[in-house]
């Protein structure tokens, strides 16, 4: 298994989309936004994407060139229209807003539509903690999940993130896990996933990595994780006037662009208090959950966001691991757009 260093990787991923004929700000954004994720232990929504982002790009489904551009802006409501560009660049535009926007409103609720997949969420909350603010992103995704008692795809595994000044941080899909943790372990020819991941292709729960991987995921807690995908379903999809539900396409689905929606919105802290307050009284909030004795089994409690800044401080230091088959697959997309796979990892 390759390990290498984040600064290599993330050349080798922004010269591949410079090769799939993104402009060189958008490729060094979404390139940037990738690795960031492979750093922080989420390798679902790393450099594992990008064979499915080229494909996508050399399809002519996805349309690096377009900017998109605001429909409207009112008070502190912004409507955009992705125009089936890059996700991660419809993600940063409209970041930027969201962050503006706060700044003079105390909050924004910025809404994008016909746009393409984004990666992890938390990269784009993230740029609203760094501001100050409190960042809460969403976004509805390809229908791989039935509602619960279905047995048919109508839904996303649809993700929740918040992102505060503190040490908090809560990224996840409203699925049992994210799909990309399936598609990891399909890549990599692992056999089997853990029980209450995914549901085959009729709707009966399986842990045989082949059904899943063309099968369905599992709601979150069942009706509860229903109703949450629902919630951003409506705070994106209905709310920006875009595709819903299974009108989404999706990155491994070919003759249908994605056109997801993305919702985000960010809360001026110091409206309330300094955000030095806010943050003491994160921690101390913080604290009090980590000083709960640790149950049979466990030796410490831990917070949202704990188990990926203890990886990122580590990858940093030592490099991202990259499972094989999925270096393999970036060394596949490297050869097909004509890139040279770096000669020093490190
Ligand atoms: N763009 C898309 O379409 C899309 C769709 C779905 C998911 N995603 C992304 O997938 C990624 C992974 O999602 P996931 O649901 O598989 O993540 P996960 O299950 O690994 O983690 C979810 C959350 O739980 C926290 N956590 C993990 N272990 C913990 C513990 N022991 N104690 C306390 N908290 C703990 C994590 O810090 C994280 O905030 C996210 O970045 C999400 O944004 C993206």
């Amino acid at each position: 298994m390759p390990v290498i260093s984040a600064e290599v990787l993330t050349r080798f991923v922004e010269e591949i989309l410079l090769a799939a004929q993104a402009p060189a700000h958008k490729a060094a954004i979404a390139a940037s936004s990738l690795v960031a994720s492979n750093l922080r232990g989420v390798d679902s929504h790393g450099i594992q994407l990008l064979p499915f982002y080229v494909d996508q790009l050399l399809a002519g489904e996805m349309d690096a060139h377009a900017d998109g551009h605001v429909i409207s802006e009112t008070g502190s409501c912004l409507l955009f229209d992705g125009e089936n560009g890059l996700g991660q660049w419809v993600g940063d535009v409209c970041c930027r807003h969201a962050v503006r926007i706060a700044a003079a409103q105390g909050m924004a609720l910025v809404v994008a539509r016909e746009s393409n997949h984004f990666g992890a969420a938390a990269w784009w909350a993230q740029k609203m903690r760094a501001a100050g603010q409190i960042g809460i992103v969403t976004c509805n995704a390809s229908p791989i999940v039935p509602p619960w008692q279905g047995k048919e795809g109508r839904m996303g595994t649809n993700p929740i993130c918040m992102s505060v000044p503190g040490p908090w941080l809560l990224d996840m899909a409203t699925t049992t896990v994210a799909a990309g943790r399936i598609f990891k372990a399909f890549i990599n020819g692992q056999p089997e996933i853990p029980q209450g991941w995914a549901f085959d292709k009729d709707g009966v729960p399986t842990t045989d990595t082949q059904k899943a991987y063309k099968g369905m995921l599992m709601p979150l807690g069942g009706y509860k994780g229903s109703g949450l995908a629902m919630m951003v379903e409506i705070l994106c999809s209905v709310l920006s006037g875009g595709a819903m539900a299974n009108e989404i396409g999706g990155i491994r689905v070919r003759g249908k662009k994605v056109r997801n929606s993305q919702m985000f919105m960010a809360i001026d802290v110091a409206r309330f208090m300094p955000v030095e307050e806010f943050t003491a009284r994160v921690e101390q909030l913080v604290a009090l959950m980590k000083a709960t004795p640790a149950a049979p089994g466990y030796d410490e409690v831990m917070v949202a966001g704990d188990p990926e800044w203890r990886t990122e401080a580590e990858r940093k230091q030592n490099g991202i691991p990259i499972a094989d088959g999925n270096w393999d697959n970036l060394c596949k997309t490297a050869a097909r757009v004509q890139v040279a796979v770096p000669g020093q990892l490190q």
